[in-house]
């Protein structure tokens, strides 16, 4: 146990893409800490799997399937939250959609879908969760998952780069719109973090998981305990003072990539 079982005690907290990867992760880890939880994402049967294994924990959850493309889903899923437990004091925007595609052969629908997913669908959350997350005795958490690649140029994702980058630059927005309502708004940038469907689609299955493990100063693909450890803090009342930041989780990845010829020629 890295945190005190009550470090997020009665606390409500939605988490979008909760039923898989880093966003179960989180779960689990505001599960064990005290959080009541409501998973979203599209797959209802992946996301009933998911709650049973936080009820197993002792925790309580439900879960909304929903489109974070749609908007009026995503306010029954605020709405769901409200009903069940009265408040919604988290918002975790983790559901992202990526693949490979270099950019000169990506179709118009291929960038709208991942934008759609990953900067609107961030926007509906926020949109939805305002009105709850003001209320929230603990002060209200919006939190959205972007990437240090947002910013790096990332040859072919450049509809997830475009996507993040735009997130990083609506949490800003949001945190100077809403700490007036005591809202704290953050991103955390997870490096490559194992054994989720992100590495896979963008390292593994492209035989690329070597040359990114050497980009790494810490050896190692992440946990995505280590992301929720962050998203516990940031959430907590450790955070309190906290908003407008990009949390980068990443074992050093980006500093190497930005120092690669230095790091080379030290090897
Ligand atoms: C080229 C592709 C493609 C591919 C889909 N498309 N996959 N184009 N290469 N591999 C195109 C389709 O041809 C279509 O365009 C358009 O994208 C929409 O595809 P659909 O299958 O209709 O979309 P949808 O059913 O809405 O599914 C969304 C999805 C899918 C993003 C395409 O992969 C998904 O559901 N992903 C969710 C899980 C996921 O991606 N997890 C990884 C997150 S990792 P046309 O023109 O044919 O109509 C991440 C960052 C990781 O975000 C960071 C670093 C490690
Ligand atoms: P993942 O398991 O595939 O997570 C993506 C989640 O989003 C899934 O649970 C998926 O569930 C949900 N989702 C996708 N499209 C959706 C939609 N239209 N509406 C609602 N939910 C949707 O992948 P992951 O690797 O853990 O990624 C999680 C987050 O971390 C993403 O924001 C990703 O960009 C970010 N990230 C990951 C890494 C990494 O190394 N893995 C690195 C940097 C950033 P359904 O299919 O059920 O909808």
């Amino acid at each position: 146990m890295t945190f005190t079982t009550d470090a997020l005690a009665g606390r409500v907290a939605l988490i979008t893409g909760g039923g898989s990867g880093i966003g179960f992760g989180i779960a689990k880890a505001f599960a064990s800490t005290g959080a009541r939880l409501v998973l979203t994402s599209r797959n209802a049967e992946r996301l009933e799997g998911a709650v049973n294994e936080l009820k197993g924990m002792g925790a309580e959850a439900i879960a909304v399937a929903a489109d974070v493309r749609d908007p009026e889903a995503i306010d029954g899923a605020v709405q769901a939250a409200i009903d069940t437990y009265g408040t919604l004091d988290i918002v975790v925007a983790n559901a992202a959609g990526n693949f490979v595609v270099p950019t000169a052969e990506m179709s118009a629908n291929a960038w709208k879908t991942v934008v759609d997913i990953d900067l609107n669908g961030t926007f509906h959350c926020a949109k939805a969760a305002y009105v709850a997350l003001k209320g929230s005795k603990f002060g209200g958490r919006f939190l959205a998952i972007s990437t240090t690649r947002a910013l790096e140029g990332w040859p072919g994702c450049a509809h997830a780069g475009a996507a993040k980058a735009g997130i990083m630059s609506l949490m800003r927005t949001l945190c100077c719109e809403w700490g007036k309502d005591g809202i704290r708004c953050n991103t955390i940038a997870p490096g490559p973090i194992g054994d989720t469907e992100g590495v896979k689609r963008l390292y593994e299955d492209s035989g690329r998981k070597e040359l990114e493990l050497s980009s790494i100063p810490l050896g190692e693909f992440g946990k995505t305990s280590d992301i929720a450890n962050a998203a516990v803090f940031l959430c907590s009342d450790a955070g309190a003072y906290i908003t407008g930041a990009d949390i980068v989780v990443d074992g050093g990845r980006s500093r190497s990539r930005s120092s690669a010829g230095v790091m080379a020629a030290a090897r």
